[in-house]
C-alpha cells in the first residue's frame, strides 16, 4: 500500500513508528520529499507543524527569539498537554532549560554551563574511562551473551551522571528506575502505570528525592554539581524547590537514555556493518569521526517543539502565531541535501553536519560529555574484542521522545 503524506505525518505522532526503522524513516523520507513542512492533525494530539528538512531544523532553531520552546516544548497528548498548562499555572509543574526561554534560560543555564566545559570535562574523563572498563568486564563477566541494552548500555551512562551530579552509588538503581519510567513515555514495558497520576506519582518521586538532596547540600556543600545547584543564586535569591528539582531533573534524564540509546546503536551499527567494525579497528583514529556518525545514526532524542510567537513563511507555508512546530531530528540527520548517501553508516563520514544534538541556545549541554562516554567504551572495547555477532532480533523503544534500541541481543569473544 502506498503511504500517504498524511499517513506519513501521524507516524511522528505515533510512538510505535519510532520502534521500527523502516517505517519511521520510510515516512520521514517522504515528507521531506513531498511536503517538507505539513501539517499533522493527528488523533489525541493538538495540531503541529512536522518540519522535517535539515536546513529547515536549522532556521527554526537559529531563531529563537520567534520561535520559543514554552508553552510547548516537546510532543505529548492533548490530555497531557492541558494537564501541564494546569499545573504550569499552579507552580506544581517541571520547568527544566527545554521548557524555558530567555531571559530566564540564559539565567539558569549558566548555573550548571561550567560543569560542562572542558576543563571540567577533562577532570571527569578518568572517572568515565574507569566506569567504561568496568562495563566492558561486565559483558566478560557475562559469560560471552548478553542483551547489552539492557544489561550494559542503559547503566555506563547513568552512572557517569550520577557521578557528576556527586551521587552516592547506594542511590543508582533508584534513579535507574525513576529516570526510566520517566522518559520510557509510551514504552508499556518501561512505564508505571498507564495514566497521568502515574505519570505525575514518578515526577512526585523525583521531587522527593531531590529535595532531601537539596537540603543536604545546602547543610553540607560537597563541590560537586548537585552543590552547584543547590546553592545557585539568582538575583541574591536560592532556587525555588521546583526549579531546583527540574535542574536536577534534566541533567539527570538528560544525559542518560540518550547516551544509552548511542552506545547500544552504535554497536549495533558496527556488528551490522563489519567493513566499518573492521575499518575502526584498523584505525582507531577515526573514532571521533565514528562516535559522531553513531550519534547521526542513532539520533536519540526524536524531536522538540516549538510555539510561533508571529506569523512566519516557511518554504511559502504561512505558520501562524501560536502555531507548534515540531522539529525531526532523525529526518534532519538522513537529509539528502546535507549527508551523501545518509542511509550508509560509514565510521569516517567526514563532514558530519547532524543536528542530533539540536542547534543554537539551547544546544545540548551534555554535548561533549556524550562524546566523551561513547568514546571511552568503544575505546575500551573494540581493542579487547575478537568477535560478536547478533544473537537475537534487536528491539525498539516505542516513544516519539527519547529513544532507542531495548533490546540488542548480542554473542561474542572478548578478552
Ligand atoms: C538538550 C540531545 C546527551 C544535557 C539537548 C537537545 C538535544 C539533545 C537534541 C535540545 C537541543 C535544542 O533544543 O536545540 C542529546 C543527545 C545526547 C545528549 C543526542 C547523547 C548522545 C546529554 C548529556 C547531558 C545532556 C550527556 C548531560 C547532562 C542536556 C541539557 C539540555 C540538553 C541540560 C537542555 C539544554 C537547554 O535547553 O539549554 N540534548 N543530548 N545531554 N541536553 Fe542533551
Amino acid at each position: 500500500m502506498t503511504l500517504t503524506v498524511e499517513q506519513a505525518g501521524r507516524a511522528l505522532a505515533d510512538p510505535k513508528a519510532y520502534a521500527d526503522d523502516r517505517r519511521l524513516h520510510d515516512a520521514l523520507t517522504l515528507l521531506r520529499r513531498e511536503a517538507p513542512v505539513h501539517r499533522v492533525e493527528a488523533p489525541g494530539y493538538d495540531p503541529f507543524w512536522a518540519i522535517t528538512r535539515h536546513a529547515d531544523v536549522l532556521e527554526i532553531e537559529r531563531a529563537h527569539d520567534l520561535f520559543l520552546n514554552a508553552p510547548r516544548p516537546l510532543l505529548a497528548t492533548s490530555e497531557l498537554d492541558k494537564l501541564n498548562r494546569e499545573r504550569a499555572a499552579q507552580g506544581i509543574a517541571l520547568r527544566t532549560l527545554i521548557h524555558m526561554d530567555d531571559p530566564d534560560h540564559r539565567v539558569i543555564r549558566a548555573i550548571g554551563a561550567d560543569w560542562f566545559r572542558p576543563r571540567a570535562m577533562r577532570a571527569l574523563e578518568p572517572r568515565v574511562r574507569e566506569l567504561a572498563k568496568r562495563y566492558v568486564d561486565r559483558m566478560v563477566d557475562l559469560g560471552g551473551e548478553c542483551d547489552f541494552a539492557q544489561e550494559v548500555s542503559v547503566h555506563f551512562p547513568l552512572y557517569v551522571i550520577l557521578s557528576l551530579l556527586g551521587l552516592p552509588e547506594g542511590d543508582f538503581d533508584r534513579m535507574l528506575t525513576l529516570t526510566q519510567e520517566l522518559f520510557g513515555g509510551d514504552d508499556g514495558d518501561r512505564r508505571r502505570g498507564q495514566s497521568n497520576e502515574d505519570k505525575l506519582q514518578v515526577l512526585l518521586d523525583f521531587f522527593a528525592y531531590f529535595k532531601e538532596l537539596t537540603e543536604a547540600r545546602r547543610a553540607h556543600p560537597t563541590g560537586d554539581l548537585a552543590s552547584a545547584i543547590a546553592n545557585a543564586r539568582v538575583d541574591g535569591e536560592p532556587l525555588n524547590e521546583f526549579d531546583t528539582a527540574s535542574y536536577y531533573v534534566i541533567i539527570a534524564t538528560a544525559g542518560h537514555d540518550t547516551t544509552s540509546a548511542t552506545i547500544a546503536g552504535g554497536l549495533h551499527a558496527l556488528v551490522a556493518n563489519p567493513r566499518e567494525l573492521a575499518r575502526l579497528r584498523a584505525d582507531p583514529a577515526l573514532m571521533p569521526l565514528a562516535v559522531d556518525e553513531m550519534i547521526r545514526w542513532t539520533t536519540p532524542v526524536k524531536e522538540f517543539m516549538r510555539t510561533a510567537v508571529r506569523d512566519y513563511e516557511l518554504r511559502g507555508v504561512t505558520i501562524r502565531e501560536g502555531d507548534s512546530l515540531l522539529l525531526s531530528y532523525p529526518s534532519a540527520n538522513r537529509d539528502e541535501d546535507v549527508f551523501d548517501d545518509p542511509f550508509r553508516f560509514d565510521a569516517g563520514r567526514d563532514p558530519n553536519k547532524h543536528l542530533a544534538f539540536g542547534f543554537g541556545v539551547h544546544y545540548c549541554l551534555g554535548a561533549a560529555l556524550a562524546r566523551i562516554e561513547v568514546r571511552a567504551f568503544f575505546e575500551e572495547l573494540l581493542p579487547r574484542l575478537r568477535s560478536i555477532e547478533l544473537a537475537g532480533e534487536p528491539e525498539g523503544i516505542a516513544t516519539t521522545f527519547v529513544g532507542g534500541l531495548k533490546r540488542l541481543p548480542v554473542r561474542y569473544k572478548i578478552t
